[in-house]
């Protein structure tokens, strides 16, 4: 019994903004951005689009991806229908999972979210693997989604300016191949960790429990993103090495044999240290965040369906994910294709 991800797809809303336009209203400009980041454009939701909204296209576009013309039909199949965001449609509940279950008739289907950020779809990969393996489910749709344009300070330049929306989904299905020894396919290992200590340097501060709204109160700036980055960079560099080298372990292989990395994409300087940590070539790494910027719980089913479309990935080979953010979570998994 193996878990394989049997299609793949992605939406990035149209509107696209580059770093020349973001100049004329923050003080910021193309320089400062592509040389700290990376970042050349990204892509926001329209006003009238939640994250539910991008979710549901790239749920549509992997369903069509799988059977073409028959994304209804595949919809009824599915068992679990998973959504990695924090930035949901509705605070707390219902689950942006659940919006989309009922919008691709998705009836049979179990829906949930995933709360791990950046890491999310790593997470939520994993979860739906795990539940795949037991019981009668066979079939599961993951989503990463995000809209953090919505939930950006607009007055933080050194925030503001490194996120975009989008959305990727993976379906994945528990089939009759090998998950070890020779011949063997999908999902063999996923690490995911949680360094608590830091929740509080990646946050929205306030409309939780723990900082209810107040009636009477402005609260829109302190509802926003905050995010202290030299502190998050410097967990983040370190973080991802570590599961890369734990991933290696785990399945006791060096990095020649994977093809590629899909990693989380904040900052491109992030991916360029680990690459010079392990002594590999930047393309080894699966990189769009010039053009996406870091969309969050999105980046790495996104990249990894671009990465799938360009006929590069073959049946066999290994690729890893790597993940980290907010929580702070990190994680990545293991997977032959
Ligand atoms: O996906 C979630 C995980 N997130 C991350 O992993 C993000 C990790 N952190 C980072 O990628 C980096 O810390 C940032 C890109 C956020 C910031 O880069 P930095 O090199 O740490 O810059 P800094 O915050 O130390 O700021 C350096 C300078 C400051 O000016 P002074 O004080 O040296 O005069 C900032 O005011 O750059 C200035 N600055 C900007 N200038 C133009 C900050 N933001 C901007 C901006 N445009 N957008």
């Amino acid at each position: 019994m193996a878990i394989e991800i049997v299609a793949t797809g992605r939406y990035l809303p149209t509107r696209r903004v580059t770093n020349d336009d973001l100049a004329k209203t923050i003080d910021t400009n193309d320089e400062w951005i592509r040389s700290h980041t990376g970042i050349g454009s990204r892509h926001y939701a329209e006003p009238e689009q939640a994250t539910s909204d991008l979710a549901y296209e790239a749920a549509m576009n992997a369903l069509e991806n799988f059977a073409p013309g028959k994304a209804a039909e595949t919809a009824l199949t599915l068992d679990l229908v998973i959504v990695a965001t924090s930035s949901p449609d509705y605070y707390g509940f219902p689950a942006v999972a659940c919006i989309v279950q009922d919008r691709l008739g998705a009836t049979n289907a179990g829906a949930f979210d995933v709360s791990a950020a950046c890491t999310g779809f790593v997470y939520a990969l994993d979860a739906a693997a795990g539940m795949l393996a037991f019981g009668n489910r066979k079939r599961a749709l993951v989503i990463g989604s995000d809209v953090l344009s919505k939930i950006t300070n607009w007055d933080d330049r050194g925030t503001c300016v490194l996120f975009g929306d989008a959305a990727g989904a993976a379906i994945i299905e528990r089939t009759d191949a090998p998950s070890t020894g020779a011949g063997k396919r999908g999902l063999i290992h996923s690490v995911l960790h949680a360094q608590g200590s830091g929740a509080q340097e990646l946050k929205c501060e306030r409309g939780g429990t723990r900082n209810p709204y107040k009636d009477g109160e402005t609260l829109e700036k302190a509802t926003h993103l905050y995010m202290n980055g030299r502190a998050v960079y410097n967990f983040a560099v370190k973080a991802f090495t570590d599961v890369m080298q734990e991933l290696l372990d785990l399945e006791g292989i060096t990095m020649e044999r994977v093809k590629k990395i899909i990693p989380h994409q904040a900052n491109e300087r992030i991916v360029q240290a680990a690459a010079k940590r392990f002594g590999l070539p930047e393309d080894k790494f699966f990189m769009n965040i010039e053009k996406y910027a870091n969309t969050s719980a999105a980046t790495i089913p996104v990249a990894l369906d671009e990465y799938a479309h360009t006929g590069d990935l073959k049946k066999g080979d290994i690729i890893m994910t790597v993940g980290f953010g907010g929580g702070l979570t990190y994680g990545g998994n293991l997977i032959v294709w």
